[in-house]
């Protein structure tokens, strides 16, 4: 009965969750067609490619995803009418950003594209259908989605919707390990019909004991639950690195000795330039205006301060460059290894390389950038300046180019900073490369990608993040 009810999918919103998600959907459930929608059209474009290096999204694993069920059971397309109304099953995976002005603005999130696709399923969908909130939302927004579609339910109408929370917890960058083999699947709701439809797909290739079903409000929670606790770790393991720079240890044997107990274990334990991506600021800004609003202001201040610190962790990378560089970075080359906010994606939002960039560019330095996934055209974007074309007859002091030439990159330069993990880079041949530096030169290593023992005996100074004993 179940599986005779669900035979379309609809997603709206083909973005970094949407898309992968559903191509994983797709190849794990034959039997059911899955269509992507988006009012982005050049996106959907761009999903429809044949150039499959052209797609929206870069992930490990997903080109060959799309190669394989694009037109057979996996749809992209601008038809979104036509999509919500054939659907038995409507998945809401929009963003939800940070609002930019009015009341909350800096903390609640911006709901007016999840209320906006709720209002296009209210009008156009037909029959009974199940929607999917599978966006990251502040708690109790299931209530105004139900709110909104209630109104235009009954008999009258021939239309009647069942509300479920169905959060993500893929990762950029594992996206499709993460989806095949996620750690758990989580549906809230309270029509246990409809959570045992949703159910049944994820069974197609998860455990069922690895499917969580709880209330609507504990899953809306849990999202955000899931990832304060994250980024907690994070702040956590930066901040016990800055106290290994200045006291002889190294934050990288602290993690092996604080890991082995079980009850904290090793992973996400890795100290960095500080967290970036589209998710854990606005998620933990979002869990801090809910408890402002509930009237819960230490919990709030608790919170804060994981931001604070990741603040905090970000503008002290470009303040040490500075301060080793002799007081000025002014007219001094200096490269940028990595600008995505990790390693295997090309998504840049709130990555930390924007502002450390932003920073040595007010303070003179001309900049050169690499990166193997993301264009020249998202940095300007990111940087709101566009690159110069000739760097090495430039005298243009603030000015950015971007280089695929590692020769070129480490010509004349005066310091490197390494600040995604991507694997070139830990590949890279330093010697061959460090040679062609202007001296001293300087390699800031902010993701503890290089060989110190390697580096130091090229003759090159090094620093090194959370590394007291350089
Ligand atoms: P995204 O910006 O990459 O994609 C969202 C897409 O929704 C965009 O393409 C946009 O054009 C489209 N859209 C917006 N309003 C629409 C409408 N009314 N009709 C049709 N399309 C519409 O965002 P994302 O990274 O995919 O994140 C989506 C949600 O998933 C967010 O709530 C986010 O917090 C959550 N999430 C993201 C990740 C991640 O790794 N990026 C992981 C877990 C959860
Ligand atoms: C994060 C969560 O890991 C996902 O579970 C969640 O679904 C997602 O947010 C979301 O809701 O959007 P993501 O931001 O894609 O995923 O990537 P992470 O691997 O969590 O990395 C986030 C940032 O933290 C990156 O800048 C990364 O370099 C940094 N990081 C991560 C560290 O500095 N140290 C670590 O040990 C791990």
């Amino acid at each position: 009965m179940k599986e005779a009810f669900l035979k379309k999918i609809c997603c709206i919103g083909a973005g970094y969750v949407g898309g992968p998600t559903m191509a994983v959907i797709a190849d794990k459930c034959e039997n059911l067609k899955v269509t992507v929608v988006d009012i982005d059209k050049e996106k959907i474009n761009r999903w429809n490619n044949n150039d499959f290096s052209k797609l929206p999204v870069f992930e490990p694993g997903l080109s060959s995803i799309i190669k394989r069920k694009r037109g057979k059971n996996l749809f992209f397309s601008n038809n979104i009418k036509k999509e919500i109304a054939e659907a038995d099953i409507i998945f809401i995976s929009v963003n939800t950003p940070t609002k930019k002005s009015g009341y909350g603005a800096g903390f609640a999130s911006d709901l007016k594209w999840v209320e906006s696709c709720t209002r296009t399923i209210s009008d156009y969908a037909s029959g009974h259908t199940i929607v999917v909130e599978k966006s990251t939302v502040p708690v109790k927004t299931a209530e105004v989605i139900e709110t909104i579609l209630g109104s235009n339910q009954g008999q009258n109408t021939g239309k009647t919707f069942s509300i479920l929370s169905n959060p993500e917890f893929l990762a950029e960058g594992t996206a499709v390990k993460d989806l095949e083999n996620p750690d758990r699947v989580l549906i809230g709701g309270k029509d246990d019909y409809s959570i045992e439809c949703l159910a049944q797909i994820y069974e197609n290739w998860v455990e069922r004991k690895k499917i969580i079903k709880t209330n609507v409000w504990s899953s809306e929670l849990s999202k955000l639950a899931a990832n304060a606790f994250l980024a907690q770790r994070i702040s956590s393991i930066n901040a016990i690195g800055s106290i290994c720079e200045v006291t002889g240890a190294d934050v990288r044997e602290v993690k092996l000795a604080i890991g082995y107990d079980r009850r904290i274990g090793n992973n996400f334990l890795e100290t960095g330039p500080g967290f970036g991506g589209s998710c854990f600021k606005k998620d933990i800004l979002n869990m801090i205006y809910l408890c402002k609003y509930f009237s819960l202001p230490e919990v709030a201040k608790y919170w804060e301060q994981v931001l604070n610190l990741n603040d905090w962790q970000i503008k002290r990378i470009s303040k040490l460059v500075v301060d080793k560089l002799f007081g000025t970075v002014n007219a001094k080359k200096i490269a940028i290894l990595g600008f995505s906010f990790k390693a295997n994606t090309n998504d840049t939002r709130e990555s930390s390389a924007i502002q450390i960039t932003k920073e040595l560019l007010a303070e003179g330095a001309n900049i050169i950038i690499n990166d193997p996934k993301v264009d020249e055209k998202q940095i300007a974007q990111d940087l709101g300046k566009n690159p110069i074309k000739e760097f090495e007859n430039s005298f243009e002091e603030g000015s950015w180019s971007f280089s695929e030439d590692f020769k070129l990159i480490f010509q004349n330069s005066d310091a490197v900073i390494i600040l995604t993990d991507w694997e070139i880079y830990k590949n890279l041949q330093w010697e061959k490369y460090t040679k062609l530096m202007r001296k001293p030169s300087w390699i800031f290593d902010s993701r503890s990608v290089v060989n110190p023992k390697e580096i130091k005996e090229l003759g090159v100074k090094l620093w090194r993040i959370g590394d007291g004993t350089l």
